[in-house]
């Protein structure tokens, strides 16, 4: 009998855990009506007084074991089916966080910014609401110029004259504000949020951002000009993307020019975007009006300098093949969330 019983209690004591099928087979074997222990109780009855003695103690512990671990073994399984345990299992994946983004207009913008650090501009800024000399006047505009009209302008004070106040229609101003404040060599790119009184639509809206890039020194030529916006474009969308530029005029710059580069979506193939021409027109651009560089005292003997100026949505535009301006001002998470970068 105490054989029997030592070779019992080894193999519960080897239990460890169960399934539920597993533990009902434990019950029914060790405790059911018809298991082990009421065996061993009925051979209890049959041996003699001597033996009844040993083994009575002896088969109540067992039989207490044999519950005992019946019950631990069932409590584990509960646990585990509900998942209520203060256990953790480190090896399940962590939960996930949302870390937010950089606005598409912010990343181009900063791309725009190294490209030309890289070159030695250096950045510069200047107010969003101007004066008449220095979104205007300085900048060679004639008094009855259409970009002066109310319908272009957002007004703050009108007095029909030098005394405007205005909301900024370009970055060309702080063009102006630079070159009165300082002196040559001028090599800055200037980024920054313009205004313009246009009606809402996919294509315009009342507000939207520029990069203006000034160099004045001595003999910088129109050479010079080309060079520069040849590597930017090379930079910022590939090797091999072809620029052409137009002749056009602003009323800063003389000669000017608008640049156009190859569709950074059909590779030149034609489509929507390029309006099937192949070309998209990025950039305005020219050799700084000696006027301007006059108004501004600055020798126009003595130095020359080119300018440009160009919309970060139409970049972000082609880059991201982004249909509607309303887009960049909606903050629409759905919409912002798709430029995940990594924030530093
Ligand atoms: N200011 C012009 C605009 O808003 C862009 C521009 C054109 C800037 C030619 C320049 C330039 O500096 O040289 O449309």
């Amino acid at each position: 009998m105490q054989e029997k019983i030592d070779k019992y209690t080894k193999e519960i004591n080897e239990l460890v855990k169960t399934t539920a099928g597993e533990l009902e087979t434990f019950r029914i074997k060790f405790l059911g009506t018809k298991g082990i222990i009421k065996d061993l109780f009925d051979e209890f009855k049959t041996v003699g007084a001597e033996e009844k003695r040993t083994f009575g103690k002896v088969l109540n512990q067992f039989k207490q074991m044999a519950e005992a671990k019946y019950n631990e073994l069932k409590e584990s399984l509960d646990t585990q089916q509900t998942g209520n345990t203060n256990e953790q299992d480190l090896t399940l994946p962590g939960t996930g966080f949302s870390i937010g983004s950089r606005h598409p207009l912010t990343l181009v913008r900063n791309e725009i910014i190294d490209i030309f650090k890289r070159l030695g501009f250096v950045v510069a800024e200047g107010p969003e609401i101007e004066d008449d000399w220095h979104n205007f006047s300085a900048l060679n505009f004639p008094e009855e110029h259409p970009a002066r009209d109310m319908q272009d302008t957002f007004f703050i004070k009108k007095n029909a004259g030098k005394d405007d106040i205005a909301l900024r229609t370009h970055t060309s101003s702080v063009q102006v504000r630079m070159m009165e404040n300082g002196k040559p060599p001028f090599r800055a790119i200037m980024p920054g949020r313009v205004y313009r009184n246009e009606a809402i639509s996919a294509r315009a809206h009342c507000f939207f951002h520029q990069v203006e890039g000034l160099y004045v020194d001595e003999n910088v030529s129109f050479a010079d000009l080309k060079q520069t916006l040849y590597h930017f474009v090379q930079e910022l969308y590939g090797e091999g993307t072809k620029v052409r530029f137009r002749p056009s005029y602003f009323p800063f710059t003389e000669p000017s020019a608008e640049m156009d580069v190859s569709c950074s979506i059909c590779k030149g193939d034609g489509c929507n975007m390029c309006k099937y021409s192949g070309w998209v027109e990025i950039l305005g651009c020219g050799m700084v009006d000696p006027n301007v560089l006059e108004n501004c005292g600055i020798d126009s003997k003595k130095y020359t300098g080119f300018a440009f100026g160009m919309g970060i949505e139409r970049i972000t535009n082609l880059k991201y093949v982004i249909r509607d301006l309303r887009l960049f001002s909606e903050n629409d998470v759905r919409f912002l969330k798709q430029f995940q970068t990594e924030i530093i």
